[in-house]
């Protein structure tokens, strides 16, 4: 059996995220039409002997349990919310969690952040059992009638997976630009036979271009390597504890031994120690820190709808129908209006309502929101129960901002949108370029780069 993990974090890691953040957990956000997280939990569904799908979080249970028991209905998977009592860390959550995690007593573990955004190859990293066996048994029968074994190559390369390299646990890793490499785990691996020979958190200086996707697949060992992390420092705590001095410091220590990071604590370390192997994945990857990135990932996700749910899309056929641009989710109870024009890479949620000659290109519509007739919303979020006026404009600017990069609240406005909180209202012909605007505002004159507080 398997069980996969998603490690959902907590509202103090949501930050970035708002004003989004203020109504809903961050994984629970709509992409595409559907919640953050539940992008990976559908790749979950496609994972053999699948047991289990946990989410680890130090949110409320409240906020997520209505989600977990309609997803389970909808996947006919359990799917179950385990919240700690405080962070312990990426790879500390899953630790507090081993009894439960261990009850289906799986063979695999998958280990999902839920902030990035993928293709979840999941089923390839795992690797084909007999796939596997067969390239062993070439490998084997390569050795004994060939005198130069290096050059063995794999008649399967799709068994090149977590099961052929037998570690205790398999990294997705993928090829970014060298300037934007330090945002994440820069990682280097044995190019024949995948190990991870060396691996650094957001280095200062640069090692490689090849960076971790935060999804992993791991057997039951992971738990004794966490283990050992925590019994190392409590050790170390203890002997400080000796000096008087440190007498405060140790406390302060010990009662942080059970926050352990996945990626400092357990992939540096054991990197180079052949028990850690890498997949590269040639699909798409992002990372979903910010609302901007949300957007984003929004259109990453309707164009994967065209291969694995065309039935979500919007088509635009029938004399009732708006016209249609590409890629464009609406949920079934909204309203368009059959005159408006909407896409590309746009999604309506529940009960929205778009009036007549609306033009919607690349935003993301919550649910309860009314957008009047002859409105334009470009490269944006409204958000839930907002309304926005007849000949409004709600839109980034043609080129992107020249804001300063320096702090993480620039980075929306960086990267050009326009961000409406929860109610809040755009009167008519007001035009709203490049902001972000607080819950339960009302614009009754035209903003441009600003912060509505
Ligand atoms: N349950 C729980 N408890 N989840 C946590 C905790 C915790 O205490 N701390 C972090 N997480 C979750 C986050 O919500 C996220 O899904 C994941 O664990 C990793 O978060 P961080 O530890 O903050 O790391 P990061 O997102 O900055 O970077 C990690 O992911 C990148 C890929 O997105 C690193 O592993 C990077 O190397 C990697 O490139």
């Amino acid at each position: 059996k398997v069980v996969a993990v998603i490690m959902v974090g907590g509202p103090t890691k949501g930050t970035r995220f708002r004003p989004l953040s203020f109504n809903i957990p961050e994984p629970l956000f709509p992409l595409a039409g559907q919640p953050m997280v539940q992008h990976p939990i559908s790749s979950c569904k496609r994972i053999p002997n699948l047991a289990q799908i946990y989410l680890i979080g130090f949110y409320e249970e409240r906020e997520f349990t209505l989600y977990v028991s309609s997803i389970s209905n909808e996947l006919k998977v359990p799917v179950r919310y385990l919240r700690e009592d405080k962070p312990h860390g990426s790879a500390g959550g899953l630790y507090y969690f081993r009894d439960l995690i261990m009850e289906d007593n799986p063979s695999h573990i998958f280990l999902l952040n839920c902030d990035v955004c993928c293709s979840f190859p999941l089923p390839d990293m795992l690797g084909d059992y007999l796939l596997s066996l067969l390239n062993m048994l070439c490998s084997l029968y390569f050795i004994l009638a060939c005198t130069n074994c290096n050059g063995f190559i794999s008649p399967f390369p799709f068994a090149e997976a977590h099961r052929r390299y037998g570690g205790m646990g398999t990294i997705l890793v993928i090829k970014v630009s060298a300037e934007s490499a330090n945002q994440f785990g820069e990682l280097v691996a044995d190019q024949i036979t995948n190990e991870l020979l060396h691996y650094t958190e957001k280095p200062e200086t640069f090692v490689s271009d090849r960076i971790n996707c935060g999804v992993y697949i791991f057997t039951p060992d992971i738990f004794t390597a966490i283990q050992g992390v925590s019994t190392q420092r409590k050790d170390r705590a203890n002997l400080r504890r000796v000096s008087s001095f440190e007498a405060l410091q140790s406390a302060t220590k010990t009662a942080s031994t059970d926050f352990v990071r996945l990626d400092q604590d357990i992939l540096s370390p054991l990197a180079g120690k052949k028990q850690l192997y890498t997949y590269e994945t040639l699909d798409f990857w992002e990372q979903i820190k910010t609302p901007g990135m949300s957007l984003k990932c929004s259109a990453l996700y309707l164009a994967q709808f065209r291969f694995t749910s065309p039935h979500l899309l919007a088509s635009g056929d029938g004399t009732k129908s708006a016209k249609i641009v590409g890629d464009v989710y609406v949920h079934p109870s909204a309203k368009v209006h059959p005159t408006a024009k909407i896409g590309p890479n746009v999604s309506i949620s529940a009960n929205a309502r778009i009036g007549a000659g609306v033009r919607l290109i690349s935003c993301i519509i919550l649910d309860d929101v009314e957008i009047k007739e002859n409105a334009v919303v470009i490269h944006a979020i409204v958000g839930w129960k907002s309304s926005i006026g007849k000949w409004s404009r709600v839109q980034a600017s043609a080129e992107p901002s020249s804001a300063s990069d320096d702090a993480e609240g620039d980075y929306n406005a960086k990267l050009g949108i326009t961000i409406l909180g929860e109610a809040v209202t755009v009167e008519d012909e007001v035009v709203v370029i490049n902001s972000i605007v607080l819950p339960n505002k009302i614009l009754n004159v035209s903003v441009q780069e600003e912060i509505i507080l």
